[in-house]
């Protein structure tokens, strides 16, 4: 089998940018996929190096052209918030207290699976526990990807409003990863590695030169989908650290989210002609469709139910189930609106979303519509 095959069939997402005629997609997912699916390098390194080659550019005249993303700026620096004074980390935390769920059953996919209800309240516990563990776990692999993209999109972006309010967002996903990591290891005790597709995904982001392409993969893919993920996470646990941690990281990334649709609202409509607006708009696509189908908590699979069901089975029952269908709700509301506001949502690509379930979010309010309370109200 060449390559290509072995990739293909390794990835449903490659598989369908062939089918769909998205070469150029696929071209550029080709490396991340082989590093993810095939070396899952994710997994089996304490460290990964990946090559970055984009240009860092300087701005000697340091005007202040843009006062959308300054007042964003000056909206930031006031909002700094500091993860070992603000936070009560001494709340004590029992993530398995059958009393008090952790979440409840209802955020589970599992939670109508008839050998999920034949558990013990222990074992359904400890389940509750892990699935959190999970989801937690990729958010950090998620963070630490968006420190690294805030700093490169930093350097690399032409203006210096842009810039300044880039400082601001590398403190902030530092903050992030410093406090679900603490999170982690101190309150649930257990981390997970990434996710073969996140990884996919983030060594996509690193590894291609475009700028804009970070930005979009970044600021309005993964960090819309993340914010609605928090939310709905916040409003489902009680547990109050977590939910006191969930409203502080909310706040910030939607600015994070905000300054993305500010930023390539411009780029995109000054700066790119059809071709490569169209090839932004096949990548948006394709990746909405890895994060759609993708997630699929695999290792947790692997850890408590490969006994019980096969992967095929496992796959089929986390995709077709209501809770799953209400977070890719929340997630993709934060998306779609915003792919939309920066062109590139176009009658030529709403066939495709709708086709995929996601074209029923394009009229709700895009991220500069939305305030932080807002989104802690999921309005
Ligand atoms: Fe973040
Ligand atoms: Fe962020």
């Amino acid at each position: 089998m060449n390559l290509l095959e072995n990739l293909a069939q390794s990835g449903p997402l490659l598989r369908g940018a062939v089918g769909r005629g998205h070469l150029r997609v696929l071209k550029s997912m080709l490396g991340p996929a082989f590093r993810g699916l095939i070396q899952q390098r994710g997994r089996h390194e304490p460290h990964t190096q990946m090559a970055l080659g984009y240009s860092a550019v300087f701005d000697w005249r340091y005007q202040r052209t843009e006062p959308q993303l300054a007042r964003l700026y000056e909206a930031a620096k006031v909002s700094q918030w500091n993860a070992t004074k603000d936070l009560d980390w001494s709340i004590s935390v029992d993530p398995e207290d059958p009393e008090k769920p952790i979440v409840p059953d209802s955020f589970l996919p599992l939670a109508r699976y008839p050998g999920y209800q034949k558990l013990g309240a222990r074992e359904k516990a400890r389940q509750r526990h892990l699935v959190l563990a999970w989801m937690l776990s990729q958010f950090l692999h998620g963070e630490q990807g968006a420190l690294f993209a805030a700093c490169q999109v930093t350097e690399a972006v032409p203006w210096l409003d842009a810039k300044l309010y880039g400082s601001t967002q590398a403190v902030d996903e530092g903050r992030h990863v410093e406090t679900f990591h603490r999170y982690l290891t101190e309150k649930l005790e257990k981390l997970y590695e990434i996710n073969d597709n996140l990884y996919v995904i983030v060594d996509a982001l690193m590894s291609d030169a475009r700028w804009d392409i970070k930005f979009l993969g970044m600021q309005i893919m993964i960090e819309g989908l993340a914010l609605g993920a928090f939310c709905h996470l916040r409003q489902h646990t009680q547990e109050p650290l977590l939910r006191q941690l969930l409203t502080f990281v909310i706040t910030d990334e939607a600015r994070h989210v905000h300054y993305g649709v500010l930023a390539l609202q411009k780029f995109y409509e000054t700066e790119l002609n059809e071709r490569e607006r169209r090839e932004r708009e096949d990548w948006a696509f394709e990746v909405s469709l890895l994060l759609r189908d993708r997630f699929l908590a695999h290792e947790f699979y692997e850890e408590h139910w490969a006994h019980a069901m096969s992967r095929a089975e496992w796959d089929r029952y986390m995709l077709e189930s209501e809770t799953m269908a209400l977070f890719r709700g929340t997630m993709f509301k934060r998306v779609v609106p915003n792919l939309k506001r920066i062109g590139l949502l176009s009658d030529r690509s709403r066939p495709r979303y709708a086709e995929a379930g996601l074209l029923q979010y394009e009229h709700l309010r895009a991220a500069p519509e939305l305030t932080a309370k807002d989104l802690l109200e999921d309005r």
